[in-house]
């Protein structure tokens, strides 16, 4: 087990990655602890959930809206919700991005905490603050960075995921090598078999080394104006690609990431071998599925991408393994060399 604190801005946090998330009743005062959750872990889990009154929403992204959060804040009243109440996210991403913007909104702001479920959540989405909804299929694009008093990631709680949901939390723990760390490619490319089974002690690790990176990059830049966008490796092609086609976000990333490092290697950042080396880890793990998709569509989400400033993208490249580098580079240039590329 290990506890990763950390500070940004006036708020502190702690991650606590290997423990048994059924002791999180230790954490909360339970009179004063609401949970929020979906329906598939409240019929997985429900049973062992600290004793707190429950609000489940059905799972998946069509209920991470504006609606969703109003409903929320109708079932905090009723039951007697008030400023010194506690909500705790039990779940993956969408319940702990929704969690998170109810809390930060309910009575102008109440304190939460989450026990991240899922891979894509424990490494990347229940980590460092930024919490929101999607309104008219744009994702994100409403929310606010708070950040939570703690999360509980337990990797035993990854052996009842689906195998997609599972791939799609790898892309964002590759992402965090690529960018950041190339001794943890080096663990995850040592240790291919172990993460395919879900070996949860490697997993453990893995998830650790993982989530220091983000830490360490969100310590720096909590508000997203500078390092912190190196997060985003991927993520201008990856979400087009997850909207336009529906694959999975971390999936999607890794098809991003993927041509990132196409591109990188085009603009003589990254060699030959290296661009091999992360195609080989992709595709090992299952990551990079084929897809189709309409020509001109994956523009029409990039012209959409809240992280455009005018006419300009911050792009991230690769200027070698675990070196990324924010770029800003004009839309229509992006647009052309993905036209070039058959996109
Ligand atoms: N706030 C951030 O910084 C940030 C970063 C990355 C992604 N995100 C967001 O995270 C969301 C995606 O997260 P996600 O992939 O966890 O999606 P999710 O929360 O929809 O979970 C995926 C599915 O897995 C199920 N599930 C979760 N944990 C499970 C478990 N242990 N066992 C069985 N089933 C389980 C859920 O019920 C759901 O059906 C997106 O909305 C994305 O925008 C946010």
């Amino acid at each position: 087990m290990e506890t990763i604190k950390y500070i940004a801005g006036d708020s502190s946090s702690r991650i606590i990655i290997g423990e048994d998330w059924k002791k999180t009743k230790d954490r909360i005062d339970t009179e004063k602890s609401f949970i929020i959750t979906d329906t598939n872990i409240k019929k997985i889990y429900g049973a062992d959930f600290p004793p707190c009154p429950v609000i489940s929403i059905s799972p998946g992204e069509d209920l991470k809206s504006m609606a969703t959060v109003e409903k929320l804040i109708e079932h905090l009243l009723s039951m007697g919700a008030d400023r010194s109440s506690f909500l705790l996210g039990i779940g993956g991403g969408v319940i702990c991005d929704i969690t998170g913007f109810v809390a930060s909104v309910y009575m102008r702001g109440i304190a939460f905490g989450f026990v991240s479920t899922s891979l894509l959540s424990q490494v990347d989405a229940s980590i460092g603050g930024k919490n929101g909804v999607n309104v008219d299929r744009v994702k994100n694009i409403a929310g606010c960075f708070n950040h939570p008093s703690f999360v509980v990631c337990d990797p035993s709680m990854l052996n009842t995921l689906t195998e997609e949901e599972y791939l799609s939390g790898l892309g964002e723990l590759i992402k965090h090598a690529l960018i950041k760390d190339i001794d943890l490619l080096g663990s995850i490319e040592d240790n291919l078999e172990a993460i395919k089974r879900r070996d949860n002690l490697i997993m453990e690790k893995l998830i650790a080394e993982s989530i220091r990176i983000k830490v360490s990059v969100i310590s720096q830049d909590e508000k997203e104006k500078g390092e912190r966008r190196l997060l985003n490796f991927g993520h201008t092609i990856g979400h087009a690609i997850e909207s336009s086609t529906g694959l999975k976000h971390g999936i999607s990333v890794a098809h991003g990431m993927n041509l990132a490092a196409e591109i990188s290697h085009e603009e003589g950042m990254l060699d030959k071998g290296e661009i091999q080396r992360s195609r080989d880890i992709l595709l090992g793990l299952g990551l990079l599925p084929e897809f189709t998709i309409l020509k001109g569509k994956l523009a029409e989400y990039i012209y959409k991408d809240k992280k455009k400033e005018g006419d300009v993208l911050f792009f991230v490249k690769l200027e070698g393994i675990g070196n990324g580098k924010v770029k800003k580079i004009p839309v229509e240039s992006l647009l052309r060399i993905l036209a070039d590329k058959g996109y």
